[in-house]
């Protein structure tokens, strides 16, 4: 061990300065204990140089000088190297990261693509349509000549010349039957338009439309179709209701309902009290609109559903308000990132 001062600090100091590492908090308390101003080792030793006689005076400055050339350029390497790579107190490795900011899926395509998922299983294929139709698919074909009342409810977006937004996702039931052979099964998402807004009512809705037509097609058919349906989407203790019903072209028809999924069945806010929801429409496909397709009702026969795809979203999620989906506010759909 060497005895002389200025060896010694040396040598102490090569040996925190490499205990420190990379370290860029440990380089700095290195910094400080040896060329810290106020109290640093190498202020020390210049003190002491004062009290030293007079002819040991240029040797020990001489040291002394080589000794803080040596200090500087050695600190200064080491802060280089901790600022490159090493663990610092600018860089806090233990912060959670930046997260890339990923799309979500809208509510409602989840909600489309599970009840796709759920209809293949059970043999169905997916068919669309147009948005922008014509009179006789959205109207003329289900049963609701130019005069029919029906017409009214429907709150009907007319574009110049003639076609019309499709006011739900029936016409793409004729498209099927006019262009398909027989056993149909088909499952029919997509977007319809009427001139209504309100908490619970959107100018820009969706719908999925069920249709299954061929021979000995019953009523019994549906119910069990439509429960195994709800007991998959939401929940196997559902009850599902079948309200007598009227549209144009189903005969009988039925309004359906489910147990709320928020109280089920107690009663609550969601359900105005009474315990249950409604969630489609459906009904055997009127023979005339078998007929319009040129399908014999002799020798087949068939039904149909329609649902609101929107509204189910607000219950499979929760969501207070149909106008949540459709106001873009990237709060709502963060809430869905990863689902798929
Ligand atoms: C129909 O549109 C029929 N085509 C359904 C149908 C198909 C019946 C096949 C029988 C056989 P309705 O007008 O009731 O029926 O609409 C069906 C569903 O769409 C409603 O239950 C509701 O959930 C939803 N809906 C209707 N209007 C709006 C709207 N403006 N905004 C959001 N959802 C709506
Ligand atoms: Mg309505």
């Amino acid at each position: 061990m060497a005895t002389d001062p200025l060896e010694r600090a040396r040598e102490e100091f090569l040996a925190a300065l490499a205990e420190a590492g990379r370290d860029a908090a440990r380089i700095e308390a290195v910094r400080v204990r040896f060329a810290g101003r106020r109290s640093g080792l190498l202020r020390d030793l210049e003190e002491a140089l004062k009290t030293l006689p007079r002819e040991a005076k240029p040797a020990y400055g001489k040291a002394l000088n080589e000794l803080k050339r040596l200090v500087e350029e050695r600190l200064a390497a080491a802060h280089d190297g901790a600022a490159a790579g090493g663990p610092s107190r600018s860089l806090d490795v233990t912060l959670p990261g930046r997260r890339p900011v990923t799309g979500a899926l809208h509510p409602v395509t989840l909600v489309r693509r599970e009840i796709e998922e759920i209809f293949l299983r059970m043999g169905y294929s997916v068919a669309d349509g147009p948005e922008v139709e014509d009179d006789w698919h959205n109207f003329g074909a289900l049963n609701m000549p130019p005069d029919h009342p029906a017409r009214d409810t429907q709150d009907t977006f007319f574009l110049a010349g003639g076609p019309l937004l499709r006011t739900h996702t029936s016409p793409v039931q004729i498209r099927s039957m006019e262009t398909m052979p027989l056993p149909i099964r088909v499952i029919i998402p997509g977007r319809v338009y009427r001139r209504d807004s309100d908490l619970r009512h959107s100018p820009m809705f969706h719908q999925v439309e069920g249709l299954v037509v061929g021979e000995g097609v019953t009523f019994g058919n549906l119910k069990a179709t439509l429960e195994a349906f709800v007991h998959v989407l939401f929940d196997p203790r559902l009850a599902v209701r079948f309200r007598p019903s009227f549209f144009p072209f189903t005969e009988p028809s039925a309004e359906v309902d489910i147990t709320c999924v928020l109280c089920l069945g107690r009663g609550c806010p969601m359900c105005s009290g009474s315990g249950w929801i409604e969630i489609l429409g459906a009904g055997m496909v009127d023979p005339r609109v078998l007929r319009a397709c040129k399908i014999d009702p002799e020798r087949a026969s068939g039904f149909a559903f329609g649902c609101g795809l929107d509204r189910v979203a607000l219950l499979k999620y929760r969501l207070p308000d149909l106008r949540l989906l459709f106001s873009g506010d990237e709060r709502l759909l963060r809430q869905f990132e990863g689902a798929r």
